[in-house]
């Protein structure tokens, strides 16, 4: 007999099925023992009496966490023992077999208690036993869901999805970078995308007019609760021969049928969605992701708002990674986003009053994507690393880019929405780890793991690094 999932019980009621998985709960009432049967899909309440004695004497050693497989007839339950909150909780198993696939430690947590979440260090050191628990199993089927809708969607919109690398240059976006050492080119580093914002550029001159991808990206940045220290994923969408209306228009199409399928229960009381100037948003609420919700106790309320007319330059506030020239201006986005028409002759004279074809999607009072028109003239791109001080050294980095805008580049523009962030905002969960299978603790370490970790002295000598200075 084959086995079949704890969803199909329902439809099975009279017959005799095999059901496989954990011993969630395991109840003895009287000469009865209740074990609550988990599989991928949920609960299934399992019953074994003594009259089947072996099984009666299996039953009565099963512990939580044990793997289990019964074999038994599926019965409607007596009135008084339905379970409203069960999807099964009409019916249960009354078992005819019952083996023990594998036993299990007591965990170090309760699987099914929601306060196991006290300590984040033995949540991630057993990820694999917190990934159980009912909710972080949802966050990761609707994550799997929601990515899903989203390449079926673009896919229908025409738009190709293309890998692009992951050891790659050093790409300017404004955190550090996660650096690989080349053992070919000792000496010689790779870094981890931060995005694959050059690429994706690179794709439209490429001719490929719309491309999209699910991007792992990688900073070496602070922590917070909306933002991961080490990877996360982008939607990741470039077109050619658009205006910034276009990006907006599609971006706002996605979601909201994302929505529409995946989070039927939630609404979006403000279409199409408000859009704000950077201006206006910081002067009425001192922020540029403003939450607009309505009634901000409402956990199924969804206010997106578009940003846009940024500053093409700020002053710059944080650490210049870089180019460390002490130049006081800085890309308010990045420094391949184009300034509006209309400002393009205040390049010269006063750039800090230049605006960008920037935009922000803000939702709930988190910024949850960015992108912008690009610039596609060599010669506005050349400005602009002048205005933010790059020494013609610095400049050498981005030959590339500059060379292939040399073979006829499209206008083009994009957004990249960030997965874990849009999720966890939708679904108002506390951080962008609920979201993820395997995130780093908030000081960028795995302790399930051990990550990072030293390396074999022979692996370091292969790749002519010495170490100079070492944590414990
Ligand atoms: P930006 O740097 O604004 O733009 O990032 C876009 C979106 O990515 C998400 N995000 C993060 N999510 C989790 N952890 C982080 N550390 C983190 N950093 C960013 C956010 C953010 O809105 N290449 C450009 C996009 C473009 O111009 O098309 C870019 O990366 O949701």
């Amino acid at each position: 007999m084959s086995r079949v999932f704890t969803s199909q019980a329902n439809k099975l009621i009279g017959k005799s099925a095999v059901f496989s998985g954990w011993a969630q709960t395991v109840r003895r009432m009287g000469k009865l023992v209740f074990i609550n049967l988990r599989d991928k899909d949920g609960l299934l309440q399992i019953t074994c009496s003594p009259d089947i004695e072996k099984t009666y004497e299996t039953a009565r050693k099963v512990r939580p966490e044990f793997v289990i497989q019964v074999k038994g007839k599926i019965v409607e339950r007596d009135q008084k023992n339905i379970n409203p909150d069960m999807a099964t909780g009409k019916v249960e198993v009354s078992v005819e077999k019952l083996t023990i696939i594998s036993e299990s430690e007591t965990p170090p947590f309760e699987i099914v208690n929601e306060e196991r979440q006290a300590s984040e260090e033995i949540r991630l050191q057993y990820r694999y036993l917190d990934l159980r628990h009912e909710r972080m199993k949802q966050n990761l089927v609707v994550r799997h869901q929601a990515i899903h809708f989203i390449r079926n969607y673009l896919n229908n919109e025409g738009f190709i999805e293309i890998q692009t690398p992951i050891l790659s240059k050093s790409t300017p976006e404004g955190a550090r970078d996660y650096l690989v050492p080349s053992r070919i080119h000792k000496g010689k580093f790779f870094a981890l995308p931060q995005s694959p914002q050059q690429y994706k550029q690179l794709l439209m001159v490429a001719g490929f007019e719309r491309y999209f991808q699910i991007a792992p990206c990688f900073r070496d940045e602070a922590a917070r609760a909306d933002r991961s220290p080490g990877e996360f994923y982008q939607i990741d969408i470039e077109m050619a021969f658009v205006e910034q209306e276009d990006i907006l228009k599609l971006s706002e199409n996605l979601f909201s049928a994302m929505i529409k399928e995946v989070f039927p229960n939630k609404k979006i009381p403000q279409t199409p969605w408000p859009r704000l100037t950077h201006a206006e948003v910081m002067k009425k609420y001192g922020t540029d992701k403003p939450d607009l919700r309505k009634d901000k106790k409402d956990k199924d309320e969804l206010a997106f708002a578009w940003i846009i007319d940024f500053p093409l330059f700020t002053k710059q506030s944080q650490e210049d990674y870089f180019h460390g020239s002490g130049n006081k201006l800085a890309p308010s986005h990045h420094m391949f986003t184009a300034p509006k028409k209309e400002d393009i002759p205040l390049l010269e004279s006063s750039p800090e009053q230049v605006r960008a074809y920037q935009h922000d999607l803000v939702l709930n009072g988190f910024e949850v994507g960015g992108g912008s028109i690009r610039i596609h003239q060599p010669e506005i791109q050349n400005k602009v690393f002048d205005i933010i001080g790059f020494s013609k050294d610095q400049k050498k980095q981005f030959r590339h880019l500059m060379t292939a805008f040399k073979y006829g580049v499209p206008p083009h523009g994009g957004i990249a929405p960030g997965v874990e962030r849009i999720l966890m905002a939708i679904m108002g969960e506390k951080s962008v780890k609920e979201i993820m299978a395997f995130p780093m603790t908030g000081e960028a370490r795995d302790p399930m793991m051990g990550a990072p970790s030293k390396v074999a002295p022979a692996q370091l000598r292969e790749l002519g690094i010495k170490i100079d200075k070492e944590d414990k």
